[in-house]
């Protein structure tokens, strides 16, 4: 099969192409700034102005649809530019669409998460034939969070947010066997294999760090908070991944401590 990933260069594009290359798949790896790297062919496109989509779509069997741009011009990217690509691949007669969303994009008030939702829309309404898979937050992103909170010392948040962290190898594993199926018309969700609360997450990442930052408890207002707490990020889907935010912890930090 001959596949086109859209946002190769990211956190879930990296560990996606080597995958689709094992499974045997011919694979086209899009990115703003192309490189020769990997054994796979690279091709310049930009979601935001349309360039480069109809050549990068010529003669593939299925696109991959991974590009996204959570802050700055979401809307021209997420969703004007999956319809950009919908309809070049539509043109160019793409036999199956695969698009990541995120879970909770029909729950969870952010800006972003509504940008995702029109995105699923635009992918649903367009003529190639789809397959939605929504997954949980990677790992990474929860780390990232985490950093960014303790800026300043302690680590500030909710304690009762509700996050089910997902591997994106594990993720990229689930998206080669949609690929293989085919078109399913269908948005699937896919979550980690455990829930955690924000302070049992932020209690093993401080274990795991061999940190003494405390928690300063906020508690995030309104309808945002509501959805945080009550399991907005969370899905009851099966099956679910297998490896554990403790397993994260584990292959970043080892025995050694903080990085
Ligand atoms: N991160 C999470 O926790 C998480 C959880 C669930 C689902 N997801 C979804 O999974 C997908 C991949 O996430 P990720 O964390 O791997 O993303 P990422 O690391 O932020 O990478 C984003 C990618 O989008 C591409 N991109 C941005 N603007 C573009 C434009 N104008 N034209 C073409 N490409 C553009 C970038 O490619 P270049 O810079 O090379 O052009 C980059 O490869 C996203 O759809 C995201 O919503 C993420």
């Amino acid at each position: 099969m001959r596949v086109l990933v859209t946002g190769a260069s990211g956190r879930l594009g990296r560990v996606v192409l080597p995958r689709l290359r094992d499974e045997g798949c011919t694979v086209r790896a899009v990115s703003r700034h192309p490189r020769e790297a990997d054994g796979m062919e690279w091709v310049a496109a930009d979601l935001a102005t349309g360039e480069g989509l109809a050549g990068a779509v010529a003669g593939v069997d299925a696109v991959l649809h991974l590009a996204s741009s959570p802050s700055g011009r979401t809307h021209q990217i997420d969703v004007l530019g999956t319809r950009r690509l919908v309809v070049a691949a539509g043109h160019a007669g793409v036999g199956h669409l695969v698009y990541v969303s995120i879970v909770g994009v029909d729950r969870v008030p952010f800006g972003y998460y509504r940008h995702k939702l029109a995105a699923e829309q635009v992918t649903a309404a367009g003529s190639v034939p789809w397959s939605i898979l929504r997954a949980t937050q990677f790992p990474e992103f929860l780390e990232e969070l985490l950093r960014t909170s303790s800026r300043l010392g302690p680590v500030v948040g909710d304690r009762a947010v509700l996050a089910q962290p997902i591997d994106p190898g594990e993720v990229a594993a689930r998206l080669t066997v949609m690929l293989a199926a085919g078109p399913s018309h269908r948005i699937e969700e896919f979550g980690g294999p455990e829930v955690l609360r924000f302070d049992e997450a932020v209690r093993a990442w401080r274990a795991a760090r061999r940190s003494h930052r405390p928690l300063l408890p906020v508690r995030i207002p309104g309808r945002l908070g509501r959805a945080l707490r009550s399991g907005g990020l969370t899905t009851t889907a099966t099956p679910t991944g297998t490896r554990t935010w403790a397993d994260h912890l584990a292959d970043t930090y080892g025995g050694t401590g903080r990085k």
